[in-house]
C-alpha cells in the first residue's frame, strides 16, 4: 500500500524563478497582476523576487517594488545571495528570506561568485541574526543531485550541506534538480535520506523539468515523505546560470495529478490559468505545460 500525504503544500516560485530568466523585462505592474491572480488561486506561499545584482539579473531590478505590493498570503518569500541582499530584503520589511547556494562549487562560483565554502561562511551569522529577529528563513540547494559542470553530486554532499544549514538556523530547506536531470530513485533515496536525518526542518523538493522527469521525481518524493513542492506557473523558470536548465516544473500539472490522486492542494486550476494569461502575452517563450496546453482548446 503506497503512503502518499493528504495534503501538499505548493510554493510557488513563478514570479522569480519564472521569470528571473526571460529575456524581455516584464514590466513591474504586470508581475504585480500576476502575484495578486496566484494569490486569488490559492497560493499561500510564493516566491516573490530576488534581492540580487541588477547587473547579473536585471529582470529582479524591480524587487523593492514588488515587495511593496505586499499580497494577502501566509508567506512572501524574497531570495538574496548575500549579505547586502539580506540587508536590502530587510529594509523594505520582508518576513521570509531565502538563501541560496550550490553544492557544487563550480556552481556557485557561476552563479555567486564564491565558493560554496564561502557562500556559507558568509550566510551563517546572517542566519543567526535573522533568527533573532524571528525572520522565516529558507535556504535553496541547488545542484543537489547533477551540476551542469561538474556532472553527478554524491549524496553525501548534499545531506552534508543541508544539514550544515540546518545547523545554522534554517526554518525551511528548498533541495533543487536544477537542471532537471534526477531520476526518480535517485529522488527517492536522496529525500528518503534527508526526511530520516533532518527530521526538524520544513523540506521542500524543486525541480526543473528539462527532461520532463519532474512528476515522476514528485512522485518519488511523496513516497519518501515530502509534502511541500516548488513549482511554477506555466512551467516559466531556469536559473542564468545554470547552462542547460529549463524551467520548473509546471503549478498546474503537479496541481491536477496531485487532486487526481486525492491529495488537496487548496489551489483553484481555472484562476491558476487566469494568471498564466497575464503573464504569457509579455513572454518570449510558449506555456508548454499540458494542462495550460489543454485549458485552450476547451469549447
Ligand atoms: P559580485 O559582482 O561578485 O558582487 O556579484 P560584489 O560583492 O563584488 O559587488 C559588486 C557590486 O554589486 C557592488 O556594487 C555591490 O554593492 C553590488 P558597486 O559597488 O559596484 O556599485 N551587490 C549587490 N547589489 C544588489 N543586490 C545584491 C548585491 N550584492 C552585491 N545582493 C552577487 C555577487 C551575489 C551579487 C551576484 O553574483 C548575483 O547577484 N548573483 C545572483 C545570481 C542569481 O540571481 N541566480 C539565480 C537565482 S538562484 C536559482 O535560480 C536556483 C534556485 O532556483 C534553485 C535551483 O533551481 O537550483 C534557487
Ligand atoms: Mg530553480
Amino acid at each position: 500500500m503506497l503512503s502518499l500525504p493528504k495534503e501538499v503544500t505548493i510554493i510557488e516560485v513563478g514570479p522569480r524563478d519564472g521569470l528571473q530568466n526571460e529575456k524581455n523585462f516584464v514590466p513591474t505592474e504586470v508581475k504585480l497582476q500576476f502575484i495578486k491572480k496566484l494569490s486569488s488561486a490559492g497560493i499561500e506561499e510564493m516566491e516573490l523576487t530576488s534581492f540580487v545584482s541588477p547587473k547579473w539579473v536585471p529582470q529582479m531590478q524591480d524587487a523593492t517594488e514588488i515587495v511593496k505590493s505586499n499580497p494577502d498570503i501566509l508567506r512572501k518569500i524574497v531570495l538574496a545571495p548575500n549579505r547586502k541582499g539580506v540587508d536590502r530584503a530587510l529594509e523594505t520589511g520582508c518576513q521570509a528570506i531565502a538563501v541560496f547556494v550550490g553544492v557544487s562549487n563550480s556552481f556557485n562560483k557561476r552563479n555567486i561568485n564564491k565558493s560554496t565554502r564561502e557562500s556559507l561562511e558568509e550566510l551563517k551569522p546572517v542566519i543567526a541574526e535573522l533568527k533573532k529577529k524571528n525572520i522565516f528563513v529558507r535556504a535553496c540547494i541547488s545542484t543537489a543531485f547533477y551540476c551542469p559542470f561538474e556532472g553527478k553530486i554524491s549524496e553525501s554532499d548534499t545531506i552534508s550541506l543541508c544539514n550544515e544549514f540546518v545547523t545554522a538556523g534554517v526554518d525551511e530547506l528548498s533541495v533543487a534538480d536544477t537542471i532537471g536531470m534526477a531520476n526518480p530513485l535517485e529522488s527517492f533515496s536522496l529525500f528518503s535520506a534527508l526526511k530520516e536525518q533532518l527530521p526538524n526542518v520544513l523540506l521542500n523538493a524543486h525541480f526543473h523539468d528539462t527532461r520532463k522527469m519532474a512528476l515522476a521525481n514528485i512522485y518519488a518524493a511523496l513516497q519518501a515523505g515530502v509534502n511541500r513542492f516548488d513549482t511554477s506557473a506555466g512551467g516559466l523558470g531556469g536559473c542564468p546560470f545554470a547552462p542547460g536548465a529549463t524551467g520548473n516544473v509546471a503549478t498546474e500539472d503537479v496541481v491536477y495529478m496531485l487532486e487526481r490522486m486525492g491529495i488537496n492542494t487548496g489551489i483553484d486550476l481555472d484562476k491558476l490559468v487566469e494568471a498564466i494569461d497575464i503573464v504569457s502575452p509579455v513572454l518570449s517563450r510558449k506555456i508548454e505545460s499540458g494542462f495550460y496546453q489543454l485549458s485552450k482548446k476547451k469549447v
